[in-house]
């Protein structure tokens, strides 16, 4: 991966992915070392982050290298100064960019024009690296990927676009449940559907979260309003009032099932609190995720060396 964009789980193979896996399986666990000395990775953001930009700043910080985190409104990207400029300077002075995008096809003009690698850092059509970290907390919790089932219930938005394809890549079944309008990109289902019946993997799209969640091993939820829909709140709490994961759904998924989501949540609209908090939650070990698996993808797009830790001893 050593030099290229990371802009969506399709620029990956299933290959790619089980291998990101299990270097931050390691790296997590102390056995994988790296140095990015001297590089420095741009964090261009147009929109408000927590995990996100903090992840992949200490990210780059425990690998040696430095991150410059440029807000909103200082770069001004598309206003101040147009995508390809902004992109051409950036690519004078940085090893990598980690942008954060309305569009998606912002981040391909800043791939095209920068000549340094471009993590998509969220668009509004996908959010690899939080897909990728997902995958890390479903292995480690329950030891294996392939031939589990994931549940997805609500907005077929980034979140959901990124999960099915990662998904599908490594064998998960995927069931997604949205109301009409608000399914999954279809060019990203087409797709899916590939690497679904290249591994043996099934996908199941419906209207109804009982039949998505019944007998899952991971149900999994996201905002039903994401970053630049605001205007919309009221009508998107109206259409997925019957789409919150709460005790009563979550009891149809298998005892052992674990719930998840990205964060920051909207406790009470698509995930009731108590649930949130519950034993079955693991929305805390998906945000630590990020760090550990960011830290993987630096070192493999960056080229930082990158061995056992067992060979400095
Ligand atoms: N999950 C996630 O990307 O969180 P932030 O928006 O806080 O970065
Ligand atoms: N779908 C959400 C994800 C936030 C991490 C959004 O785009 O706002």
């Amino acid at each position: 991966m050593k030099g290229k964009d990371l802009l969506s789980i399709s620029d990956l193979s299933s290959e790619d992915v089980f291998s990101l896996i299990s270097d931050a399986v390691d790296a997590k666990a102390g056995g994988w070392l790296s140095s990015l000395d001297r590089k420095v990775l741009a964090l261009l953001f147009e929109k408000p982050s927590l995990r996100t930009r903090v992840s992949f700043e200490v990210a780059m910080h425990e690998l040696g290298g430095q991150a410059i985190y440029l807000s909103p409104a200082e770069v001004g990207l598309g206003e101040r100064e147009s995508v390809p400029d902004v992109a051409r300077v950036l690519g004078r002075y940085v090893d990598a960019i980690a942008a954060r995008t309305f569009s998606h096809q912002t981040l391909e003009v800043l791939a095209s024009n920068s000549g340094v690698p471009v993590i998509n850092a969220l668009s509004d059509l996908e959010h690899p690296c939080q897909a990728l970290a997902d995958l890390l907390t479903i292995y480690e919790k329950k030891g294996e990927l392939t031939g589990l089932t994931l549940a997805y219930v609500g907005d077929g938005n980034n979140v959901a676009n990124s999960l099915l394809l990662a998904a599908t890549l490594t064998g998960v079944n995927f069931r997604i449940a949205s109301p009409a309008g608000y399914i999954v990109q279809e060019k990203i289902l087409n797709l899916a559907q590939e690497y679904a019946a290249d591994c043996g993997a099934e996908i199941f799209c419906t209207e109804e979260p009982r039949l998505a969640v019944s007998g899952a091993d991971i149900v999994y939820t996201d905002v039903w309003t994401s970053m630049g829909q605001e205007a919309e709140t009221e009508k998107r709490r109206q259409v997925f009032a019957n789409y919150q994961v709460n005790s009563e759904l979550l009891s149809l998924a298998r005892e052992d099932a674990i719930l998840m989501h990205p964060l920051p949540a909207h406790r009470g609209e698509e995930v009731s609190s108590d649930v949130l908090d519950s034993a079955q939650s693991v929305v805390f070990d998906q945000a630590e995720n990020r760090l550990h698996l960011q830290k993987v993808l630096l070192a493999q797009v960056l080229g930082g060396l990158a061995r056992p830790a067992a060979a400095y001893r």
